[in-house]
């Protein structure tokens, strides 16, 4: 099954996209993680996205429209999770053209709920490998040697939008322009949501088993 994943920042979508790219072989789109490479390559796209993301405030739709259709149109039949995407109702709107277009489905729509207090503990604390991406968290999920990914030995560093002073620009541009999509996708039918509390394990049972 082909799914969205989506929800508040620091919900934890990437912790479970990394879960089923592990053991159910889904492919993972995620468009933060392909607007962080842009940026890292210093290509076009990531020269003009840098300050946006820096900000807290979100790529315009008809870019991020562009760098879908392209993933999408490249797929080779391996089910995937689409990571931070849509994340406006036009992009909701674009993606059901774009997957029609290419005879792709969305099976569910899978939205993790976590309280407002929670994810700004999640954000504040989350560290990330420069190199390989792995993600960390100060005091639930630390590197064994401070400041070394555990998987790769690479820097761990905190995200420029995981400062405190960027969080609250997110949340409101999360609740202004994201928080719509979830109507988007009730009014289809496709939509599931779930508790994004407890431990990943947990979290990963739950949205597993509206997979099934
Ligand atoms: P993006 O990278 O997509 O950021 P986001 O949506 O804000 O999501 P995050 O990556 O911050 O959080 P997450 O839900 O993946 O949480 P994680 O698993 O890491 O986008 C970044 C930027 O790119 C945007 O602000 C925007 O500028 C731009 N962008 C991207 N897509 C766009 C689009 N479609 N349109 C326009 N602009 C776009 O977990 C967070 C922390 O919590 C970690 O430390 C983790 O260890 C911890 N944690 C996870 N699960 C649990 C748990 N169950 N219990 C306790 N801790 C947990």
């Amino acid at each position: 099954m082909n799914i969205v994943l989506f929800g508040p920042p620091g919900a934890g979508k990437g912790t479970q996209s990394a879960l089923l790219v592990e053991r159910k072989q889904m492919k993972q789109i995620s468009t933060g993680d392909l607007l962080r490479e842009a940026v890292k390559n210093q290509t076009p796209l990531g020269l003009q996205a840098k300050s946006i993301m820096d900000a807290g405030k979100l790529v315009s739709d008809e870019i991020m429209i562009g760098i879908v259709q392209e993933v999408l149109k490249g797929l080779k039949g391996q089910n995937f999770i689409l990571d931070g995407f849509p994340r406006t109702v036009p992009q909701a709107e674009a993606l059901e053209v774009a997957l029609e277009d290419f005879g792709l489905k969305i099976g569910k729509a899978l939205f993790l709920e976590v309280p407002r207090q929670d994810l700004h503990r999640r954000l504040t604390g989350r560290r990330v490998c420069q190199s390989c991406g792995a993600t960390y968290h100060v005091d639930t999920k630390p590197t064994k040697q401070e400041g070394i990914c555990d998987v790769c030995g690479g820097a761990v560093v905190q995200r420029k939008d995981d400062h405190e002073s960027v969080i609250g620009t997110r949340l409101e541009a999360y609740d202004k322009s994201t928080a719509p999509v979830k109507d988007y996708f009730s009014k289809k039918g496709a939509l599931a949501e779930i508790s994004g509390v407890g431990s990943a394990e947990e979290v990963y049972g739950r949205l597993t088993a509206q997979m099934a």
